[in-house]
């Protein structure tokens, strides 16, 4: 099978790309370059330039390369920025979703991977969360991957495509120290950086009911949740299914864990302070991954310790 794997030349879609290929698999990658980076791409890996509201274009590399199953990856995913401009978030992530599922029906393309997110829970007061708990998503980012889920399981039942929505929980680390995430947008990254300046890292709330007063995540390695898609793939290559699976490891670390573990990467103290609660922040947010082993034989293979010093290494840090 040829998959073609939208957004390929982002943080996590040039990991996927990687396991992708490791396990033998063809692949194109179709990615705008508005924040992937095509030195990410292999030479021997075709790179078509374009959005993914470009459905001619899609269906002419669907055709071109004999696609038989898609991985679409390529969405914004800043929280923040989806409240400031929904439409925009609307237009790209659910009306990409649209069109990469017309060009798919158009070309008779049989299975799709769909990278969703915990966000579609948004704050949950059970943990761990089970995929089919209530969904209730805070942030219009959050809804546009709920719609797509909603969209993929329609278009899918009306014309026998197989899917999955992977519901990705924090992603975090690198592969390798050139694949490093390039944006600041999250704790691990925020955190280096304040290292990096010798400024102290916020920590939004300490007195939530959690064991240490502060936030409890789902952390999971970037190859490992690359991992998962290849799973992913292999399963609908073969199987006809349709569900959304969690992607976490099934524990939950908190943001002062976090900050530790940084420490032990750079062998000394993470400085910080504590600062008022950051809007819309669910205590603990932390997957159940008992129907990602089951349905694809996949569990996460890294640890927080393995993600704070990818993390660190592929920032350039070696000590505080
Ligand atoms: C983690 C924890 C913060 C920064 C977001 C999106 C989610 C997904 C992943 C895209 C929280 C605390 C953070 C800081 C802190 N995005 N924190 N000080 O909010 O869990 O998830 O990213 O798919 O949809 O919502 O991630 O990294 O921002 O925060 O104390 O400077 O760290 O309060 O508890 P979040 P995060």
């Amino acid at each position: 099978m040829t998959w073609l794997l939208t957004g390929g030349a982002g943080f996590i879609g040039c990991h996927v790309l990687r396991s992708l290929r490791s396990s033998g698999r063809n692949v194109v990658v179709f990615d705008d370059l508005s924040t992937g980076l095509s030195d990410r791409v292999p030479d021997d890996v075709p790179l078509v330039e374009g959005s993914v509201l470009d459905q001619a274009l899609l269906e002419d590399t669907m055709r071109k390369y004999d696609v038989t199953g898609v991985i679409h990856l390529a969405a914004k995913k800043a929280v923040a920025e989806s409240v400031a401009k929904p439409l925009w978030y609307y237009r790209e992530n659910v009306g990409g979703m649209e069109s990469v599922l017309a060009a798919m029906v158009s070309c008779n393309v049989g299975a799709i991977v769909y990278s969703s997110s915990a966000a579609v829970y948004g704050e949950p007061t059970i943990s761990p969360v089970r995929e089919d708990i209530p969904l209730d998503p805070i942030s219009p980012y959050g809804e546009t991957k709920l719609v797509g889920e909603w969209l993929t399981r329609d278009v899918a039942a009306s014309n026998g495509i197989s899917w999955t929505a992977l519901r990705y929980f924090n992603v975090a680390g690198a592969g390798d120290p050139t694949l490093g995430d390039p944006s600041v947008a999250n704790l691990i990254p925020i955190a280096l950086r304040s290292v990096r300046e010798g400024k102290n890292c916020h920590v939004y709330g300490s007195d939530y009911d959690t064991p240490d007063g502060t936030c409890l995540r789902d952390y999971i390695h970037v190859a490992d949740l690359a991992e998962a898609h290849t799973a992913a793939a292999t399963l609908l290559e073969t199987e006809q299914i349709g569900l959304p699976i969690n992607i976490g490891t099934g524990s939950g670390s908190s943001v002062i864990e976090v900050l530790q573990s940084i420490g032990r990467a750079l062998d000394g103290e993470v400085a910080y302070e504590v600062v008022s609660r950051r809007p819309g922040d669910p205590p603990a947010l932390v997957a159940a991954a008992d129907q990602a082993s089951r349905v694809l034989g996949w569990s996460a293979q890294y640890d927080l310790d393995d993600m704070t010093a990818s993390a660190a290494a592929a920032a350039g840090l070696q000590k505080i």
